[in-house]
Parts: C-alpha cells; sequence; structure tokens
C-alpha cells in the first residue's frame, strides 16, 4: 500500500510521461508485476523521510569541540527536541589538524581531548547518530584538509569511529566540475567509498547545486544542497548570491535568503523524492536575524518543501519563542510524511515594497501520503492582510491532469486544520527550558508535543494523533475558497482533509 503510493507519486512527480516511460520497468520477481522507478526510492535505503538533527556551523563556525557537542545533545534530550526526531549530531568544518604520516585525518587534541571514537560514542549512547564533515577537495572551506583523493581511507577512519552521517562540501575541487558529468564522478567517489565500509552512513552532498544534481544525484546520495549558503535575513538580497532560480546557476555563492532560497524551489519540485532530498541548508531560527513571524515563515516552508531540518543555533541559549517553533510536531510531521515531496508554488504575486524591494504573496500546496493536501498562504509584503485559496487553485494539477471528468477533490467538503494553532506558549515553553516542563510527557492528549522516538510520525498519522493535525478551525465547502488573515512577513499552514462526498461513497459502494 505505502509502495504503491509512493510510486505513484514518483510517478507523478516525473512529470512528462515521455520521461517516465522511459525510465520504468516491470519487476516480475515476486509474481506481482511493480513497476520500479529508478529514484522512487533510497540508493541506499537510508533516510526515507529528510533527516533532522543539529550542525554546528549556522551559530558557531570554526568554534566547535567535544563541550559543545556534548552540552548541546545533553539539552536536545532535555528540552524533548532529540524525541522530536532531531537525532543527528553534526559537527561541522574545522575538527582536524591535519593527516598523519600514514595519510588518516587527526583529530584536534585539543577540541577532542577525548578522542572523536570516544565523544560519539557517547553521542551514541545519548541516543544520537553522528555526522561528520568533509569536502570533495583538497581543502575543506575553511582550508583543513579536504577528502579529494583520500576518499577509501576517510570513509574507513570515520565507520571505524562510528560515524552516521557525512556533510561534504564542495570548496577547493581544483576544477573537477562545469558538467553534471563532472561533479557526478567525484561525488560518487565517495558514495562508493561509504558503501564499501559496510556502515549505514547517510551522505548529504553540499555542492550548493552545482551542475544540477537535481537529475543524477539521487543516484549516489540521500540529499543535495540546492542553493548558496542561507543567512539570517528573510529577504534581504546580497550581490553573493547572485542566482534566483537553481537550474543552471553557474555561481550558488553565500549570503542567500530566505525568500532567495525558497523561490529557487519551485522549479525544482519534482527532483525530491524519498532518500533523496532537496538540503535548503540548515535553519536560522535562534540567531536573531529575524522576527518570530519570520522563523515561523522560515521553519514552515522549510517542513513544506522536505527540505532536512538542521537547527543551527545554540541549544544552551535557546529563547521560549524559538523551542516553540523548533517543537511544533504538526509542522515537523508535514516534513516526515511519507510522501516526502516538495510544495508547488500555485501562484505569486507582487504586492507593496519594503525596505529590500518588492514584496510578495504566494499560495503552496503539497499532497500528502494519506490523501491529506495542506496550503500555505505565504505572506511576504510588507503588510497584513486577507489572503484567498480557492480549491481550483488548490487542485490546480487534478484539475488540469487531462482526466475525462471533473476531479472529485472539487465536490468535496474539506475540513481545516490550522497547523500553528496549537503552538506551545512561551510559558510552557519556558518551563521546559527551566526544566521542570515536561517534555517528557507526550500522548495523544497533549497537543503540542509529541515523541517520534516512541512512535513514528507516519504511525502518529495513521492514528489521528491530535498533536499533529493542530486545531480544527473550519471547513471548505465544495469549489469554495479558504480566507484567512495573514500577518506581514508570515505564513498561514493549514492541512486539508475530505469528508468525502456522495459521489466518492456511492461509487465506493459498488
Ligand atoms: C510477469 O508474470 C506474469 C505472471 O506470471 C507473466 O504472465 C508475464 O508474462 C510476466 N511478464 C514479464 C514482463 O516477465
Ligand atoms: C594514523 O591514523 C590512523 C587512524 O587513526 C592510525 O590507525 C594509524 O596508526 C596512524 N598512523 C600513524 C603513523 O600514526
Ligand atoms: C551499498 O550499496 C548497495 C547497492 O546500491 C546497497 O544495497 C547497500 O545497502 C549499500 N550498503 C550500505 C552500507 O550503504
Ligand atoms: C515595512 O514595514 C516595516 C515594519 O512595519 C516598517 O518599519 C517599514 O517602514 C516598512 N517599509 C516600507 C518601505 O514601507
Ligand atoms: C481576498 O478576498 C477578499 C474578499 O473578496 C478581498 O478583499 C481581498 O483583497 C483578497 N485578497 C487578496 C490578496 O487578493
Ligand atoms: C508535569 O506533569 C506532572 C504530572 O503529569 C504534573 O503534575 C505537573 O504539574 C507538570 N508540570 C508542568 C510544569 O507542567
Ligand atoms: C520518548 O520515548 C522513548 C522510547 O519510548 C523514551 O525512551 C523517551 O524517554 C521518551 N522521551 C520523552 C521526551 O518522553
Ligand atoms: C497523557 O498525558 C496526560 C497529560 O499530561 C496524562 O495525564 C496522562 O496520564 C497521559 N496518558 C498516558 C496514557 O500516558
Ligand atoms: C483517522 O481519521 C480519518 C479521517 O477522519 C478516518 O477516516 C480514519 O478512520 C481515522 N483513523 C483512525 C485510526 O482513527
Amino acid at each position: 500500500m505505502y509502495r504503491a503510493t509512493q510510486l505513484l507519486t514518483a510517478a507523478t512527480l516525473l512529470g512528462a510521461t515521455t520521461a517516465y516511460n522511459q525510465r520504468r520497468y516491470i519487476d516480475n520477481s515476486s509474481g506481482t508485476p511493480e513497476v520500479i522507478i529508478p529514484g522512487a526510492s533510497s540508493y541506499n535505503g537510508l533516510n526515507l523521510v529528510p533527516q533532522m538533527g543539529w550542525n554546528t556551523w549556522n551559530a558557531f563556525g570554526c568554534d566547535a569541540d567535544e563541550e559543545l557537542l556534548l552540552s548541546s545533545a545533553r539539552h536536545l534530550v532535555d528540552f524533548g527536541l532529540r524525541d522530536l526526531g532531531y537525532n543527528i549530531i553534526s559537527l561541522d568544518d574545522c575538527w582536524s589538524i591535519g593527516r598523519n604520516s600514514s595519510g588518516y585525518l587527526v583529530e584536534s587534541p585539543i577540541k577532542f581531548p577525548s578522542g572523536m571514537a570516544s565523544v560519539i560514542s557517547r553521542l551514541h549512547d545519548m541516543g544520537f547518530k553522528f555526522g561528520i564533515y568533509s569536502s570533495a577537495g583538497t581543502f575543506t572551506c575553511a582550508r583543513y584538509p579536504g577528502s579529494l583523493g583520500y576518499e577509501t581511507q576517510d570513509a574507513e577512519l570515520w565507520a571505524s569511529w562510528g560515524v552516521d552521517y557525512l556533510k561534504y562540501d564542495n570548496c577547493f575541487n581544483q576544477g573537477q566540475s562545469g558538467t553534471p558529468k563532472i561533479s557526478y564522478d567525484r561525488y560518487n567517489v565517495m558514495s562508493q567509498a561509504l558503501n564499501k565500509t559496510n556502515r549505514e552512513i547517510i551522505y548529504a552532498m553540499c555542492n550548493w547545486g552545482n551542475d544540477d544534481p537535481y537529475d543524477w544525484a539521487y543516484l549516489i546520495a540521500n540529499s543535495g544542497r540546492m542553493s548558496g549558503d542561507i543567512y539570517d535575513s528573510f529577504n534581504r538580497p546580497d550581490d553573493r548570491c547572485p542566482c534566483t532560480e537553481a537550474p543552471g546557476c553557474a555561481w550558488p555563492g553565500f549570503h542567500c535568503s530566505i525568500m532567495n532560497i525558497l523561490n529557487k524551489m519551485p522549479s525544482i519540485t519534482s527532483r525530491t523524492m524519498s532518500g533523496y532530498f532537496n538540503d535548503m541548508d540548515g535553519l536560522e531560527v535562534g540567531n536573531g536575524g529575524q522576527d518570530d513571524n519570520e522563523y515561523v515563515t522560515h521553519f514552515s516552508m522549510w517542513a513544506m518543501n522536505s527540505s532536512p531540518l538542521m537547527i543551527g543555533t545554540n541549544i544552551d541559549t535557546l529563547s521560549p519563542q524559538n523551542l516553540a517553533i523548533l517543537s511544533n510536531p504538526a509542522v515537523i510531521a508535514l516534513n516526515q510524511d511519507p510522501s516526502a515531496g516538495a510544495a508547488i508554488r500555485k501562484w505569486r504575486y507582487f504586492v507593496d515594497f519594503d525596505d529590500y524591494g518588492q514584496g510578495e504573496i504566494s499560495l503552496w500546496t503539497r499532497v500528502l501520503d494519506n490523501g491529506d493536501t495542506v496550503i500555505a498562504l505565504l505572506n511576504a509584503g510588507n503588510s497584513s492582510r486577507t489572503m484567498n485559496a480557492t480549491m481550483d487553485d488548490i487542485f490546480l494539477d487534478q484539475r488540469t491532469a487531462g482526466a475525462y471528468k471533473a476531479p472529485p477533490e472539487l465536490s468535496e467538503t474539506w475540513d481545516v486544520y490550522d497547523l500553528w494553532a496549537n503552538r506551545m506558549s512561551n510559558e510552557e515553553a519556558q518551563a521546559i527550558l527551566d526544566g521542570g516542563g515536561n517534555a517528557t510527557v507526550s500522548n495523544a492528549t497533549r497537543t503540542e508535543t509529541y515523541n517520534a522516538t516512541a512512535t513514528s510520525y507516519a504511525d502518529g498519522l495513521s492514528n489521528n494523533v491530535t498533536a499533529l493535525y493542530g486545531a480544527h478551525i473550519g471547513s471548505i465547502a465544495p469549489s469554495g475558497t479558504f480566507t484567512a488573515e495573514i500577518a506581514r512577513h508570515s505564513v498561514g499552514v493549514y492541512r486539508l482533509r475530505s469528508q468525502g462526498s456522495g459521489s466518492l461513497r456511492k461509487r465506493d459502494e459498488l
């Protein structure tokens, strides 16, 4: 059932029927013929839903050591974040001092006095996976030794340490880029080296979308960055991030705003799939460059698009507002939905100007695994406004799919659930930060928290757990319009569940 849905989704995502027909083949081995679509599931069986965790770079840059990793891990547990799914501790650049005379990387004895293997083992004992960092170049971006030419040795060492995740950057690549094939070959060497270790290691490519990985990286990696580096601004343009579209971007750069990265996603929507996610880069929530509504928008749109959710702030000093954003299980459940798809931007209109240029509003939709549809009404204009989503727009694809009859969605009544309505209060979040807040209480009667370690999001969704569905705020009649007041630089995220319709029931009875 799940497999069938996944294949159907992938078939839809692949779009043009000719491309689809060329790519599929029939696997008859089980006796029940099945259409297999390459890339519809993970190349190495890992990362069927986007990875979640915490990464050191956005908040700490090079200043990461074992104390930071261990204390952040303790707080992720105490604040309930590990059990919401943030279960990877991802160490970024600047951890080594070079190679020893046998060519193996050596961790800094000042930053990691216990030794990397021992730190990793303690993190494992706390229920985390551990992520290491390197570059597919002669140096890392901060000019520490890179892995180009040392892939086998480095993969062996990391596997022997117990590494579970690799963020693999693109700096100092010696000019080995410029065509998809050249980049593919360079990144594939590490993919093969990781595979040969026989350890399950999630492979997170970080080549900034260079050479259009959208068509090839699913064959060798579990996620791929699709833009230059993020920075903590909602919409400030920056000359160092020159592209506004993902495909063909020759110089991805860095200092890309939330809106810049988000608006690069629509053209590559179909290239997100189970086992390979378009990585919009680590979260900036908590780092101080955006207001609460802007962080809600950032977090919501990363979740809508199945981007990896890697927290990138100082956990030890997390504010209650930011804990409440990162802890919203109804929004995380979108991200972790087995459909593993990205959102479609149905429309975008330009509106009033703000300090950085013309504002815009947009409608994003995505069909989820259980048949629900989620919509996001995004107001990136400079003032609050009433926004409308018509059923015609929400179900545009179903309407225009060339069907010989009207899509059933338009004649159904849809219940609307507001996924931010049960946001944890600041008082409750503060109590959790203070240690008395029962992050540990999580069951169906508690609507603000969830324990994904105990019950997967997929199971929670099947069981209609309240925490994953937000608050019921009304319904949309057949062919109706949904309207909501959306604040400046904010987003409304709503899950629509069909009440069914007469015609559907009739068909079921036949
Ligand atoms: C698949 O199996 C069915 C039933 O055994 C058989 O009739 C059919 O010819 C097979 N198709 C292919 C492509 O092998
Ligand atoms: C280099 O490091 C590797 C991996 O830690 C180790 O097995 C090897 O003994 C080291 N070689 C030398 C010469 O120190
Ligand atoms: C290695 O690759 C094979 C074939 O793609 C896959 O079946 C296997 O699970 C991979 N093993 C690991 C440890 O990644
Ligand atoms: C945009 O809104 C902000 C906050 O309300 C305000 O300070 C600013 O002056 C507005 N900018 C423009 C160009 O209207
Ligand atoms: C939404 O509909 C209302 C009522 O028709 C209208 O006043 C408003 O301008 C519409 N909003 C947008 C953004 O079009
Ligand atoms: C924590 O849970 C216990 C038992 O369910 C309850 O008595 C207590 O009031 C809760 N504390 C907070 C701060 O919510
Ligand atoms: C979540 O569930 C796991 C497994 O049952 C348990 O070990 C952990 O303590 C729970 N965490 C919270 C925050 O309740
Ligand atoms: C669920 O949480 C509520 C509120 O904290 C608590 O009173 C109740 O005992 C819990 N139920 C289960 C089955 O854990
Ligand atoms: C969950 O809710 C849906 C829609 O209301 C319903 O069809 C389904 O039976 C429910 N599942 C469970 C396990 O209660």
